[in-house]
């Protein structure tokens, strides 16, 4: 077991308990790693005498970046839509023609399990590269029972892996219809319900999901499927508003839903139910950038007291990018949010989205050791575009999984 200190000129704890401002910013900050977990955060003056110290010098230091919603299991390429879509052609209108999720479907099933679970691995280490240590991954490109089961058996089998960052499983039952039950809805409905209790008793997921949106599922389809869920014990986060708002927000109040993801359309009922329900919102910038759209409306959600969370929704469709630094250049770049906005939408309030903040997203004792030296001096300069990696190391639970550091160690 090895008990070291790390010590830097700033050290962002996202902790509401230790440091300066709404980030908790110590500077000449400290923090001690016992095994795997942090035993110890203050000023480097005051570190206990006779202890390891690894000096960072003038680099930031912050906790591992939380990435609370994406897609990653996915298998394939969807580049030829991709290029319809920019010369014009619209998101909506391929998935109704058999396009977009139906086509990362048919790749789903296609592959095997081993196939899909490798993919991940791959995808999550490029991600823990870039200074994430835990993402939310849904499954929904299986569809038909079997698939989606394949899926989460992928997924259920990469989170055993300590070298890849932490894994929160969703099981996103309604995502859209497979083209065998195109006709029979209810029959789909009735398969998706079905599946809760083996996916409970497998422990396959830790979340339930529904996309609920004009050309996806409706607020009452929805009620029945998540209603079930709940009562199998899954807590619930929801695609809600990324192109019509029918209801979804106010369902996912009324539900007690840990959050709602895009948001780009959401009126003001919705926003009220969200704030007394104190629902997370998920606002995915990376989505919105890719589908041409015009940004919620972060004033009016900030004005409402709603907390926010962003995440990449990394997936081949809306969202090509495996990257939570673009998406948080892109959330101050594009949607407005502050730094403190997006950086604890990135750690503590993404954790706590996932029902995850006993164990990571700020630097505080009792916490596991997951952090990110950043080769930066500033977590301002975190929400730059760089387009490249900016980590020196990347550590979960004590253990280095990314960043240069890691790169020179494996040549
Ligand atoms: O979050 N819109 C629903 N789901 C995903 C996209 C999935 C896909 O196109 O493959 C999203 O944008
Ligand atoms: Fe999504």
């Amino acid at each position: 077991m090895s008990t070291y200190a790390v010590t830097a000129a700033r050290v962002v704890t996202c902790s509401e308990s230790a440091g300066q401002g709404a980030l908790g910013v110590l500077e000449d900050g400290a923090f001690i790693v016992d095994d795997k977990a942090i035993s110890w955060v203050g000023k480097r003056s005051a570190l206990p005498k006779g202890i390891a110290v690894h000096d960072e010098g003038a680099n930031v230091v912050t906790p591992g970046l939380v990435d609370a919603h994406t897609h990653a299991a996915w298998v394939g390429s969807r580049h030829d839509e991709y290029v319809v879509r920019m010369a014009g052609g619209d998101y909506e209108a391929i998935a109704r023609a058999g396009g977009g999720i139906v086509s990362s479907h048919r790749q789903i099933v296609a592959a095997e399990e081993s196939t899909i679970r490798e993919a991940l691995i791959a995808r999550a280490k490029r991600m823990a590269s870039l200074g994430v240590t835990t993402i939310e991954v849904k499954s929904g490109y299986g569809l038909l029972p079997e698939e989606e089961l394949k899926q989460l058996r992928a997924i259920r089998d990469a989170k055993s892996d300590a070298s890849i960052p932490r894994i929160v499983s969703t099981f996103l039952g309604l995502h859209a219809i497979p083209p065998s039950l195109r006709d029979r809805r209810d029959e789909f409905l009735k398969g998706a319900t079905g599946l809760l209790e083996r996916v409970q008793i497998e422990g396959l997921a830790d979340f339930v999901d529904a996309y609920i949106d004009r050309n996806a599922f409706s607020v009452e389809e929805s009620r029945a499927f998540l209603t079930a869920a709940k009562a199998h014990g899954f807590e619930l986060r929801l695609h809600v508003g990324q192109f019509s708002d029918i209801g979804g927000a106010e369902l996912a109040s009324e539900l007690g839903a840990k959050s709602v993801d895009h948001l780009e359309v959401v009126g003001e009922a919705a926003m009220n139910a969200l704030a007394n329900a104190g629902v997370f919102a998920s606002l995915l910038p990376t989505a919105c950038f890719t589908l041409k759209q015009e940004p919620p409306p972060v004033a009016r959600l900030r004005a409402h007291g709603i907390r926010f969370v962003i995440a990449s929704d990394a997936n081949p469709g809306t969202s090509p990018s495996e990257s939570l630094p673009l998406a948080m250049a892109m959330g101050v770049r594009l949607f407005g949010l502050t730094p403190e906005e997006t950086i604890l939408g990135v750690t503590r309030h993404a954790a706590a989205s996932l029902a995850k903040d006993d164990v990571t997203g700020s630097l505080a004792v009792g916490k596991c050791a997951d952090y990110v030296v950043w080769d930066l001096p500033h977590e301002h300069a975190l929400l730059q575009p760089w387009g490249v990696a900016r980590t020196k190391r990347v550590v979960r639970e004590g253990r280095v999984i990314g960043g240069s550091d890691l790169a020179h160690a494996l040549k």
